[in-house]
């Protein structure tokens, strides 16, 4: 399998020049000038159109048993709509209930993915409860490449651990160099705030980001925050959403916290008016930490912008309007929360951050792709196009006009949040590791070629 990708204006964090890539087997192994393609090898033409690194989302949840129910996609169709939309990589959440043991979580999620995606991926190991049993086992689970733990804050009983868990969490994750990804929000305040606007009668969607303003999320930031500086261990919050959250995040910067923050997409461009649209079409928005007033937006841009904010994610949580989102129409807590976006998110955030002038091309990539692959750990095999690393590219069309829509998405779920939303630009050609997965805009690939990416702490 060797593979030429001609003439295109590669773009990375760090570089902009036109150049061929020469890819053998899965890597790239060479990038120069005009490089005559031996015969048998396929050729691209990538004249007038830029070839990024494969694109990596850092938070999806594609295997999810969640409130009740299950998160509509599979690996199968998750990646597929990933690829179609630029997307090589994704870490999904591993999340064993806390009545699970986190080995069997490990196993179980192992189980749904093992020879069904068509990309790579990786897991961040769900911390759920902390014992020496459940120690143990995240040991193991980290020499098995898993380097990252994820911990939540909020939805106590199903996921959310307890202070004294998340301080041994904490100081585990020190001893093994493991980064630790946190959902901020207190639940607390997010129980007591439910139980009140329940009992006053409140029981549609906006009830739910009633519960949850941008205090509780902030509160939630600064309390992991103050937890991980005093153990000395990485941090990295998971969809930030607002100003305030943003605040503690940086405050916590300053007295020496590592910490490193992803936003999403949804808070990017979705404000809270979608999240208070009639006839229950609330609930397609209903996420936590919530979508937030339009003036959170600008602030998220321009910590993006100015590298305050390392990573832009979708937390992909595909749950079905039609059977799904009504197991809350009398009650918002019921209420499956997510958002799907893994087939949305580089085209978004390529048309509303670059040709909205709000990112230049090189932040684009860097956000999108390569500061993902430092975090945690597969910078330069991934989130680069160098000789040695693996040949996922995405040759991008920045001519292409086109709209969202629910007709013509690849992902499983019944309805998309971006319904008729316009893109300007979408991948004509990616590969992972050397082959062809899209063309056209059309998946090619092969179901069950994607790796599960063995990774190792710092
Ligand atoms: O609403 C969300 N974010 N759903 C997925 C689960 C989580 O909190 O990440
Ligand atoms: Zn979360
Ligand atoms: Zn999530």
């Amino acid at each position: 399998m060797s593979l030429l990708i001609q003439n295109g204006e590669i773009v990375t964090p760090d570089s902009r020049y036109v150049a061929d890539i020469w890819c053998e087997g899965e890597t790239i192994t060479r990038i120069d000038r005009a490089i005559d393609p031996p015969p048998g090898a396929e050729v691209i033409d990538a004249t007038g159109k830029y070839v990024f690194p494969g694109f990596i989302d850092p938070h999806t949840h594609i295997y999810l048993p969640f409130m009740g129910t299950l998160a509509r996609d599979t690996y199968e169709t998750a990646s597929r709509a990933a690829l179609v939309g630029g997307t090589t990589t994704f870490f999904d959440m591993c999340c064993p209930s806390r009545a699970e043991e986190p080995m069997a979580g490990f196993e179980t999620w192992h189980g749904r993915s093992a020879g069904r995606s068509a990309c790579d991926y990786s897991f961040h190991m769900g911390v759920t409860k902390f014992d020496a049993a459940s120690e143990e086992q995240l040991r193991e689970i980290v020499a098995r490449g898993v380097p990252s733990f994820k911990i939540f804050l909020a939805y106590k009983g199903a996921f959310g651990i307890d202070d004294g868990e998340l301080y041994r969490t904490l100081k585990l994750a020190k001893e093994l160099g493991v980064v630790v990804c946190a959902h901020c929000e207190n639940e607390t305040l997010v129980a007591e705030r439910q139980r009140e606007l329940l009992s006053a009668g409140v029981t549609g969607p906006e009830g739910h980001y009633l519960s949850r303003p941008p205090e509780v999320e902030a509160e939630g930031v600064h309390h992991f925050l103050t937890f991980a500086g005093l153990t000395g261990a990485r941090a990295y919050i998971v969809h930030l959403s607002c100003d305030q959250a943003l605040r503690e995040a940086m405050a916590a910067r300053l007295r020496g916290v590592d910490v490193a923050v992803e936003t999403l997409i949804q808070y990017l461009l979705l404000d809270r008016t979608y999240a208070e649209r009639g006839n229950f079409e609330a609930s397609k928005y209903v996420m936590s930490p919530p979508l937030r007033d339009a003036g959170n937006q600008a602030v998220l841009w321009h910590a993006l912008r100015s590298g305050l904010v390392q990573t832009v994610a979708t937390d992909h949580a595909p749950f079905d309007f039609e059977t799904q989102k009504p197991m809350g129409r009398e009650d918002f807590t019921k209420i499956p929360n997510g958002i799907p976006s893994i087939e949305e998110r580089v085209n978004l955030l390529y048309t509303h951050g670059v040709c909205a002038g709000r990112l230049d091309l090189q932040t684009f990539v860097a956000i999108g792709s390569t500061n993902a692959a430092k975090q945690f750990g597969l910078f330069p095999r991934k989130g680069a196009i160098q000789p040695g690393a693996d040949a996922d590219l995405v040759v991008y069309d920045p001519a292409y006009r086109g709209t969202l829509s629910r007709a013509k998405q690849t992902h499983a779920v019944d309805y998309n949040a971006f319904e008729g939303w316009e893109i300007k630009g979408r991948p004509s050609v990616v590969t992972v590791r050397g082959e062809v997965a899209v063309r056209d805009g059309k998946f090619c690939g092969t179901l069950g070629r994607g790796k599960f990416l063995m990774r190792a702490g710092c």
